[in-house]
């Protein structure tokens, strides 16, 4: 059983757009982003600095606008407004999810498709699934830079999603078909849906329930990615699979935390240099 080591994986992407943006600082562009964050979900915050680190650390410019949970949806249509109007903002990133009186998807269809670094706007959903797209979804996308940094082969496997959500299970199931794999979608509502994970030569787990794919459920050899970020009953960092017991039986697996976690943010930066580039004429 070997490890995909994401933090590794993700800081030589980090170091990949670094670069880039170095180099085109010399074109005179420097890529911008926007973070909006509404409330204070603890775990929101947590996620919202570590992308402005990110933005700091590859030399992009970034602004956060924290906004209180008292924001009306009015205020914040009108701050996507402005921010797709600016010159030097290139990605707009709104924090979901958003207090309950806030409509995600009347922000999300406000941002500018070109600016939308989390490709949740339905134009860049439509793009995907036609396979014509400047920017993938980062959860998806860290996972298939994962598995190509590890060699693995896509075309002719059989891949199963466990999840079905419009920001992981979806748009990971549409990006293992275009890389060749035959792919089932499978969920709460699928009758057995251990022998249908155990049919799985790439079994992704993104369900949001501690330890839920147990050893019983992976055929042996098999590619487990874990998209989990969970508390254990002691209250400790876990995956949705079963690492401990899970591991043994599979080829590869990706740890939590430092597999999928530590790949998200930094497909991110990538978006925000594609979009930089983009809407400066420069191909990327
Ligand atoms: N909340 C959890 N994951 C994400 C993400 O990828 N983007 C945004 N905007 N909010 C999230």
């Amino acid at each position: 059983m070997q490890l995909l080591n994401g933090k590794e994986v993700s800081a030589a992407v980090r170091e990949r757009v670094r670069r880039e943006t170095a180099a085109l600082a010399e074109k005179g562009v420097k890529p911008g982003l926007a973070v909006i964050i509404v409330g204070d979900d603890p775990a929101s915050q947590v996620y919202v600095r570590n992308k402005e680190k990110a933005c700091a650390e590859v030399g992009f410019y970034s602004e956060k606008y924290a906004l209180p949970s008292s924001t009306t949806q009015q205020q914040l249509n009108s701050l996507v407004r402005e921010l797709n109007e600016r010159r030097d903002i290139n990605g707009i990133l709104c924090q979901l999810p958003l207090p309950a009186h806030l409509n995600d998807k009347e922000v999300i269809e406000l941002i500018d498709p070109a600016k939308d670094v989390d490709a949740f706007h339905p134009v860049n959903v439509g793009r995907i699934m036609i396979g014509d797209y400047d920017f993938l979804p980062c959860t998806p996308a860290g996972i298939m830079e994962l598995i190509k940094s590890a060699g693995i082969e896509t075309r002719g496997k059989k891949a199963v999603v466990v999840g079905r959500s419009n920001i992981v299970g979806k748009p990971m199931a549409m990006l293992l078909l275009h890389s060749d794999c035959t792919v089932e979608i499978a969920h709460s509502k699928t009758p057995n849906l251990a022998e249908t994970a155990k049919t799985a030569d790439i079994l992704v787990a993104a369900v949001g329930k501690p330890k839920f794919i147990t050893a019983d459920m992976v055929k042996p050899g098999a590619v487990v990615i874990d998209v989990g970020m969970n508390r254990d009953e002691n209250g400790k960092l876990c995956g949705d699979v079963d690492f401990e017991n899970v591991a043994p039986v599979c080829s590869y697996i990706t740890p939590v935390p430092g597999g999928v976690g530590p790949m998200t943010i930094s497909m991110l930066m990538q978006n925000t240099l594609t979009a930089a580039k983009l809407q400066n004429g420069i191909r990327p």
